[in-house]
């Protein structure tokens, strides 16, 4: 199976069926090669690149439930390659990925200039720990730092690490502005600890991070988790008002847009007022723009959209276009309080994925390519509400960008499998029934028309 797995395009040649390799190139970027198991004229060999792609699906499927750990359910499809905004699986059908790796490949799938970044940082040095200097690391921070309201960077490998990390430096600032000794375990609790966090918020899977997240579902099994944290109605001022308190507070974390929560954008007027309220309180205000910063709401940061500044913003999933990586980005006044030795991480901010991620940030950083993404974002609104009109159960269309949200009076599972049938994938969030959009932002205006058509047709067919 091995073989099959390594080798899918070897497989089927040794099968007899011809194997493309193609080299398509457009205007704006360089393609880089790809190959696909293409059945050619004769009907006999399609039919056998059928039967292998079939036989090689289910080994690959059964062997799946076999040998990894059980917590993920998938469909029955094996991606092969991408190319753009699509993807294609073992029997060569094409997808529209209008998922992205859930919110990840903001260029899409195979960039040539991401492809040649990370093939140059490879060939030269790729891993050297954080014992020592590297260029990548810096040049990206410098960028980070010279876009944002933040003057320091740490670095992660995922959005989880990132809260994790966001909330140490939130704790151990809570200590410092006290006045205590941080590194004397008698006072640990003489101060602010509590993290408040909302309702309908996704932080992640680690426990400290999965304290803050609010499905219950997530977090009961693994009870008790990180001790301290209070959940608040989200866009309710008046509750949070009620638990952010002087000495009492450590941190307030939040998303200016709920993106599993079910896209869900804040106001202006409540990240002012949690602005107001962290202020009087001496608590941080962290901003977890794991899936909406660089570039996916058309700014560059989520939160540019209401002119409010956190003192830190957690950052993943596009920053490196698909390899790992967290940031949280800091005002000086919270890095002060960290010392060498005080948090750390063997991968992050590795040359390899700092190189690609300034090759994936200078692209997305330029005036043209975020107002292409608003307007393709305004595009695929209208398109969804055109298609989807008079359909009873649709209730909203909703987002800012590239992160949309088509709100059902029911589970939309039944329609996330259908689109995907016809050759669109898009995902679930909220309680399971927003239909959830956001796909690569270089996806192309006939990209977006032709998923707004699919699922115009497969909810009449779903949603009847
Ligand atoms: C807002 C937000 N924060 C944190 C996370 C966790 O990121 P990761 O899965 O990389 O740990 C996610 C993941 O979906 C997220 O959307």
């Amino acid at each position: 199976m091995q073989q099959a797995v390594a080798l899918t395009s070897q497989a089927a040649s040794v099968r007899g069926v011809a194997v493309t390799c193609s080299a398509r190139g457009t205007k704006q970027t360089a393609r880089p090669r790809v190959c696909r198991v293409r059945a050619t004229a004769a009907p006999e060999a399609e039919a056998e690149t059928g039967t292998f792609a079939a036989d090689f699906t289910k080994e690959i499927v059964e062997e799946e439930k076999k040998y990894i750990l059980q917590t993920y359910a998938r469909p029955d499809i094996v991606f092969t390659h991408g190319e753009g905004a699509r993807m294609y699986d073992a029997f060569g059908k094409e997808y529209l990925d209008f998922a992205a790796g859930i919110a990840v490949n903001a260029l899409g799938h195979g960039d040539q200039r991401w492809l040649e970044a990370v093939t140059e940082q490879a060939a030269v040095l790729s891993h050297v720990s954080n014992l020592f200097h590297t260029v990548p690391q810096v040049k990206l921070a410098k960028r980070l730092v010279e876009s944002s309201f933040a003057d320091r960077v740490f670095y992660a490998n995922t959005g989880t690490e990132a809260n994790e990390a966001a909330i140490k430096f939130a704790r151990k600032y809570a200590k410092v502005k006290a006045g205590l000794d941080p590194y004397n375990a008698d006072t640990a609790l003489d101060c602010a600890t509590d993290i408040v966090s909302f309702t309908g918020s996704f932080h992640g899977r680690t426990m400290g991070s999965l304290a803050l997240t609010y499905k219950d579902q997530y977090r009961t099994p693994f009870q008790p988790v990180m001790p301290g944290n209070v959940m608040v109605p989200y866009m309710d001022l008046e509750a949070a008002s009620a638990v952010i308190k002087k000495g009492r507070t450590a941190a307030v974390f939040v998303e200016p847009i709920q993106g599993e929560g079910g896209i869900n954008p804040a106001s202006k007027l409540f990240l002012m007022g949690l602005r107001k309220l962290c202020d009087e309180a001496d608590a941080l205000l962290v901003f977890d723009e794991v899936q909406v910063g660089l570039g996916r709401t058309g700014k560059l940061w989520g939160h540019q959209h209401h002119g409010v500044e956190p003192d830190m913003m957690t950052l993943a999933k596009p920053l490196a276009g698909g390899l790992p990586i967290g940031a949280v980005l800091l005002k000086e006044h919270v890095a002060a309080v960290m010392a060498p030795g005080d948090h750390g991480s063997t991968f992050a901010g590795n040359p390899l994925v700092c190189h690609a991620a300034c090759a994936v940030f200078d692209i997305i950083n330029t005036p043209e390519f975020l107002a292409g993404v608003e307007r393709k974002g305004e595009l695929l609104r209208s398109g969804l509400r055109e298609a989807l009109a008079g359909n009873p159960h649709v209730k909203e269309v909703r987002g800012l960008g590239l992160i949309c949200g088509i709100q059902l009076d029911r589970m939309a599972g039944p329609l996330v499998t259908a689109a995907r049938d016809r050759g669109v994938i898009v995902i679930t969030a909220g309680k399971g029934d927003i239909v959830r959009l956001v796909p690569p932002l270089i996806v192309s205006e006939e990209e977006i028309a032709t998923c707004c058509k699919v699922l115009g047709e497969v909810a009449k067919e779903v949603l009847a």
